[in-house]
């Protein structure tokens, strides 16, 4: 556990983008349904800190080796959504500060409610939320990193797949750390597995769902996981959630990614 935080502090830093010209995009522009799902991933990354605003009001805040966590990760969130704020400048569209700004006015209400939910299943998971909160996390961020590769293999473009490369190493260490402590947690108490396991089959939805609008989301999960590799990608994932201690047969990716379809269907 402390080789895991000491590591993860010892590199996390500001992403690196020395070498990333970001004019090739004005000469080799990215497709309308890329650009949207930057925008979604911009918008997202920003949020890091409003995530962080509520889970600091939970007894995350009494560990000092999350509290290290979070401080370096939300930094390193905060320049992803940079740095794809400077690809969608390179298309001509508003990104940072005038973008969050609107965003953050438009979901007000929506966000005290998020706030409040958080610390309302804070005191009802009592000492077992920390580890619902590592296993969320630890799924969220599997949830990304899978995410931009599949947009990386999308989209097709050079300079694109590089800053996504190196966004996907840094949320690599996030996945670690998240998944560590998730595991370490779980397998230390049973009442924590089965608190766990009810938060996430009610209450999992894909990253972004508490801001983004659901048309956005539904784009976006079937954009990235729909089809035969989105699938092959969600179903990894739900392995992966599977070897959780007491996490096993939940399909959360590869449940919300079959009711999109099915609805798509009946549309
Ligand atoms: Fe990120
Ligand atoms: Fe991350």
């Amino acid at each position: 556990m402390r080789t895991t935080i000491d590591s993860y502090r010892n590199r996390a830093g500001r992403l690196n983008l020395e070498g990333i010209d970001f004019d090739d995009f004005k000469d080799q522009p990215l497709p309308g349904a890329v650009l949207r799902t930057l925008r979604y991933m911009h918008d997202v990354e920003h949020h890091t800190v409003c995530y962080l605003r509520d889970l600091l009001l939970t007894p995350a805040h009494q560990d000092p080796e999350i509290t290290s966590f979070l401080s370096c990760w939300v930094f390193e969130e905060m320049w992803h959504g940079e740095a794809i704020g400077q690809v969608l400048e390179a298309h001509g569209e508003a990104a940072g500060a005038p973008r969050i700004a609107a965003l953050r006015q438009r979901h007000r209400r929506k966000e005290a409610v998020t706030t409040l939910s958080t610390i309302a299943s804070a005191a009802f998971a009592g000492r077992g939320f920390i580890a619902l909160h590592m296993t969320w996390g630890a799924i969220n961020e599997w949830t990304t990193q899978a995410g931009y590769g599949r947009l990386s293999e999308r989209a097709g473009h050079p300079t694109l797949r590089e800053l996504l490369a190196r966004i996907m190493k840094q949320e690599g260490g996030h996945i670690d750390f998240y998944a560590s402590e998730a595991g370490r947690r779980l397998s230390e108490s049973q009442r924590a597995q089965k608190l766990t396991r009810f938060f996430l089959s009610h209450t999992w939805r894909p990253v972004g769902s508490g801001v983004m609008p659901k048309k956005e989301v539904d784009f976006l999960v079937g954009y990235l996981f729909d089809g035969p590799e989105g699938q092959a990608v969600a179903e990894r994932i739900d392995r992966r959630v599977d070897r959780l201690p007491g996490q096993g047969d939940l399909h959360l990716l590869t449940t919300a990614v079959t009711k999109l379809s099915a609805q798509r269907a009946a549309a």
